[in-house]
């Protein structure tokens, strides 16, 4: 069992960024709710704690409180923001509403560089803060080891204990030494080692899924996406044959998309593969619908039928298999004003209907989008398929507008596979969450040579994200956008004209449907 730090979710929208720099501490985080209990949370037997910002008041009369009895576990505590308020409000300190939000960079000066959270670190150093109540007394038998302009209690200790508390921000990339911040934490103070590497968890997962599968079969819905090819991967190093894939082909993949998953997985990675072609089917329930939610809606239930038919064929297995990631299972906080608890998107849930009777494995669970991304470089899977960018279940079926007809598809496949080259050659491609491709559903009038043309329009659409939530469109250069237009009225028949999308999400989707 590794070390690992428990941090309390209070509801920030930066709580999975804490759980994220820990691990890039090689230390093993885990997320749990504000108010699990003590006992619960000491059964973790976890080497350090941290309370999390959050949005609330701890005077608000519905405010997220801890188990007071957290603070009697014996194992050191970091409070930062919304925490530290909690440190004060629980351990005889005082909290009162600032004068005004403090809300961006600060200057922190170290009053005692003897405090380990400051080992290493230069006595005064930039940080950010986002806070409306504030420290006004601190609590008893802490002391204060660093100011900023506008808090003098930025950092209070209390060294017997090994309690902190922060009033900024360490976990935001705006606060530069952040992150050394958080390692003097887990190392110097909590003592934890540098145990949580992809390689040991690669290892204890192959022996966990080993544990769970026995000799019993799995089944594995591959998609050619990053999680459910990690998935892949790492299942078939851990039960080899047991395991079956199942790709389907809905006939909305991209350009070679079905022979490079059939080329990895079938005939690199040699696992059983089996392919369903279902392209026609799906394009046949397709046929003249072109509201978008209706779209998914055939989609959706085509796929589950096609999937349930597979496994049938695939034999008797009784586990199915899922890429599902941490921020995924992480509860969220059912906090008012709380951003991370809207954040269950409407994509990627769903899933099979309860009938199927399979028992779950899901390895990838634990696990953080970047952390599956190192753990698939760990088990060979080439780069091509570890940082590709995220594509969307319906496929094409959500870039081609309106009614999708077998000539539009080809017309949207043809205008990707140039963006993807192009993206790809110029090294946009991996800085980037998405770039691609959209068929507008109406034409208009060009001039090609001496002949008039009448022909449909492509939009260009990239954009930059952390999760897909929100995001902003790429200023990319004019050159490169001129290149792309230049390829696809040239060598994509049908394409006459095309756009460059400069919508962020919100108010825009980052798919057009
Ligand atoms: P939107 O268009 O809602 O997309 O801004 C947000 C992110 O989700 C992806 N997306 C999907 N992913 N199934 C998926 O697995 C879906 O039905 C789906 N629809 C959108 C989209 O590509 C973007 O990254």
């Amino acid at each position: 069992m590794n070390e690992q730090i428990v941090i309390l979710d209070f509801g920030s929208q930066y709580t999975q960024v804490i759980a994220r720099r820990v691990r890039e501490c090689h230390v093993y985080s885990t997320i749990v709710r504000y108010d699990t209990p003590a006992a619960t949370i000491a059964a973790m037997n976890p080497k350090g704690l941290i309370l999390s910002g959050g949005p609330s008041s701890v005077y608000a009369k519905d405010a997220p409180l801890p188990d007071k009895a957290i603070f009697k576990l014996g194992v050191p505590i970091l409070g930062i923001c919304y925490g530290v308020q909690l440190l004060a409000q629980f351990l005889g300190g005082k909290v009162e509403k600032g004068q005004k939000r403090e809300y961006g960079r600060g200057t922190l000066t170290v009053l005692d560089p003897n405090c380990a959270l400051f080992e290493n670190l230069p006595e005064s150093q930039q940080v950010w803060n986002s806070h409306g109540d504030k420290l006004t007394r601190q609590p008893k038998d802490f002391v204060v080891v660093a100011t900023t302009e506008n808090s003098d209690f930025a950092v209070i200790e209390n060294r017997e204990r090994k309690f902190f508390g922060l009033q900024f921000h360490p976990e935001v990339v705006h606060t530069p030494h952040g992150k050394e911040l958080l390692a003097n934490f887990v190392h110097g103070v909590c003592g934890c080692g540098k145990t949580w590497t992809m390689r040991s968890y690669l290892d204890q997962a192959v022996e966990d899924i080993r544990a769970q599968v026995g000799k019993e079969r799995v089944i594995l819905g591959l998609s050619g996406g990053v999680d459910s090819s990690v998935a892949a991967a790492l299942l078939h190093k851990a039960v080899g044959d047991q395991l079956t894939c199942i790709f389907v082909n809905n006939g909305l993949l991209r350009a070679r998309e079905a022979e490079v998953v059939q080329e990895v997985f079938g005939r690199n990675f040699k696992l059983k593969l089996q392919y369903e072609d279902a392209s026609a089917l799906f394009l046949k329930k397709l046929k003249g619908i072109s509201e978008p939610e209706k779209k998914r809606k055939v989609i959706g239930k085509t796929f589950i039928d096609v999937f349930q038919a597979a496994t049938k064929r695939a034999g008797k297995a009784k586990f199915l298999a899922q890429g599902t990631l941490y921020p995924d299972v992480i509860e969220s906080v059912p906090i008012a004003g709380n951003p991370a608890a809207l954040i269950k998107s409407h994509h990627n849930v769903g899933g099979l209907p309860k009938n199927m009777k399979f028992q779950l494995v899901e390895p990838l669970r634990c696990l953080f989008k970047d952390e599956v991304r190192v753990l698939g470089l760990e088990l060979g899977l080439p780069r091509e398929i570890v940082y590709r960018q995220p594509f969307p279940g319906p496929g094409l079926a959500v870039r081609v507008l309106g009614a999708i007809t077998p000539d539009k598809l080809r017309i949207t496949r043809e205008a990707d596979a140039i963006v993807v080259e192009e993206m790809k050659a110029s090294g946009w491609y991996y800085k980037i969450w998405q770039s691609f491709a959209v068929l507008l559903p109406c034409k208009s009038v060009g001039v090609m040579g001496d002949e008039r043309t009448y022909d449909f329009t492509i939009a260009i659409r990239a954009v930059e994200s952390q999760d897909g939530m929100t995001a902003d469109w790429v200023k990319l250069p004019y050159e490169l956008l001129e290149k792309l237009a230049s390829r696809i009225i040239n060598e994509v028949k049908g394409v006459n004209r095309c756009v460059l999308d400069i919508t962020s999400k919100p108010p825009g989707t980052i798919e057009w449907e």
